[in-house]
């Protein structure tokens, strides 16, 4: 077992992600506003914050604390990421380009749009100028309401960042139900497979560990997988002749339960578990 903490392991999350470039860090930015502190705490929980901090120019749509709990309480976390992704427009919007939207309407896309679970229109949101200078916000699919309204700019770092109030969460048809961006349809051996890891994915199947991958996802999982390349490197025992028990916590130690895009694991200084942290061999990634 030992021979295999010296592989060179191949970093791969199942989820892409894009190193942190830029400036910004919403959860600092937000810090300085406690009427959104529940906002900016889902964002964390979600790994929603390490996605806006990667993109270049965009537009939060904040929610104050109290309509934040009416929605918390009624839905799973996993629902309230689908919500708020739905809040991250993918477009620099500061309170005077609300105003100066051309026709007066406009549908811009969001972070939802980019999961890949949100056909057609429903990752889109509708802004749309209402008489005596109201601004509505709602689902661009078609016969939506605008039932949420711009109330006030937060901050603005131009043209990187804007953060606008509105009086309540824009919810798209469907979007209550939909599967959690980074559960539904993830075919975890055949992205291992693109990846270059055909041998660590055969020994998941093989071995049934891939069922405990699969029942982790809906949490979020981040897999470390060893390469090909890396099976064939001199010093690495022949996994073959490992127990399956063996195989099995090897294989459990090379994912960790919880979604870490890489922004995340290059800021995580404290030991992380993984799926093997309660089976019968202990393993903490440090
Ligand atoms: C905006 O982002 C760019 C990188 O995309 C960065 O170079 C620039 O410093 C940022 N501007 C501000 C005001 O943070
Ligand atoms: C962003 O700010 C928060 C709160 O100040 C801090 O804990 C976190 O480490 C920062 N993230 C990055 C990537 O700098
Ligand atoms: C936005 O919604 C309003 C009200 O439903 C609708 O009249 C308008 O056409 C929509 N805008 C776009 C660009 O689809
Ligand atoms: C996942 O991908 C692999 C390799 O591309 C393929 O053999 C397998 O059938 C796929 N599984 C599902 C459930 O689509």
């Amino acid at each position: 077992m030992g021979a295999f903490h010296r592989l060179n392991l191949l970093h791969f999350t199942l989820s892409l992600v894009v190193i942190a470039v830029n400036g910004h860090n919403i959860t600092a930015i937000l810090e300085g506003f406690p009427d959104y502190s529940v906002y900016n705490s889902f964002l964390t929980q979600t790994k929603l914050a390490d996605e806006i901090n990667t993109r270049e120019t965009i537009t939060c749509l904040v929610l104050n604390n109290g309509a934040m709990a009416a929605l918390t309480s009624k839905h799973p976390l996993s629902v309230v990421k689908n919500i708020l992704s739905l809040h991250v427009l993918l477009d620099y919007y500061d309170p005077q380009k609300l105003h100066k939207i051309s026709d007066g309407t406009t549908l811009t896309t969001t972070l939802y749009q980019t999961t890949g679970n949100a056909p057609g229109n429903l990752g889109f949101v509708n802004i749309t100028d209402l008489q005596g200078g109201k601004v509505g916000f709602g689902s661009a699919i078609p016969g939506s309401k605008l039932d949420s309204s711009y109330t006030k700019s937060v901050k603005q770092i131009p043209y990187n960042i804007s953060i606008l109030e509105i009086s309540a969460p824009i919810i798209a048809p469907g979007i209550l139900t939909a599967p959690a961006p980074s559960s539904s349809g993830v075919n975890i051996t055949g992205l291992l497979e693109k990846a270059g890891c055909k041998t660590f994915a055969s020994l998941l199947t093989s071995s049934g560990v891939l069922k405990t991958y699969e029942s982790a996802l809906d949490k979020g999982l981040t897999v470390f997988a060893p390469s090909d390349e890396a099976f064939k490197a001199e010093g690495v025992p022949d996994l073959s002749k490992l127990t399956n028990a063996e195989q099995v916590s090897l294989l459990e130690y090379h994912a960790s339960p919880d979604y870490k895009p890489k922004g995340t694991l290059k800021t995580t200084k404290d030991p992380i578990s993984t799926l093997a942290t309660n089976g019968a061999g202990k393993y903490d990634l440090t």
